[in-house]
């Protein structure tokens, strides 16, 4: 396939996808079951069609362990769709989105472990988690979290890995996501992502 028609049946894609999906969600911020595994369904779509989303045209810079592209964004920052790509050993810790947010595999394996808050009230200051649960995202699999889920993620080897998430608000909009640091026992705001490459 050639660059140009790559581009086109990507967008094409991700644009019947998302259809599909902003007429399923409508304005919810939080995904009642069937409105979440419709979603779930459109994003595990995208994901299998791994041409599109091939590590090769999708290269992590020297010297860094991930490299995230921004496919689709609404104009109002809503059903923020991004490609990430990522080495083994890349890891985000503890987090929660303020959004929905929704992951699925296309090569390799990212560790997904999730968390329950014990103490604290999730704002920044003193808090603990304890582990509620691990699932294995790799090709085929896919996770939805709600705005207060907690999770982390690891790429666990041998490969490289790709997958898609697609998000109720950009990065860009999310200025009070909590970030928590287990070993200290506290949290504090998720520096927000900003100047992600459009695809
Ligand atoms: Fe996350």
């Amino acid at each position: 396939m050639t660059d140009a028609n790559l581009h086109v049946q990507r967008r094409e894609a991700v644009d019947n996808a998302l259809r599909i999906m902003r007429a399923a969600v409508g304005t919810a911020s939080t995904l009642e079951a069937s409105v979440a595994r419709i979603v779930e369904e459109q994003i595990l779509g995208l994901a299998q069609r791994s041409e599109l989303w091939d590590l090769k045209d999708f290269p992590i810079q020297a010297g860094q362990r991930w490299g995230v592209w921004e496919v689709s964004e609404d104009a109002d920052g809503r059903f923020a769709v991004y490609a990430s790509a990522a080495h083994p050993g890349h890891a985000q810790p503890p987090h929660n989105h303020t959004t929905w947010a929704c992951i699925a595999g296309v090569s390799g394996t990212e560790v997904n472990r999730f968390y329950q808050r014990i103490e604290g009230d999730g704002t920044p200051g003193p808090a603990r988690l304890l582990q509620s649960g691990q699932r294995d995202i790799g090709k085929g699999a896919v996770v939805l979290l709600g705005p207060d889920d907690i999770h982390d993620i690891e790429i666990v080897g041998p490969s490289d890995a790709m997958h898609l998430h697609v998000y109720g608000l950009g990065f860009s909009h999310l200025h009070r996501r909590m970030r928590y640091d287990m070993s200290a026992a506290r949290c504090e705001y998720f520096p927000v992502f900003t100047d992600i490459p459009k695809l």
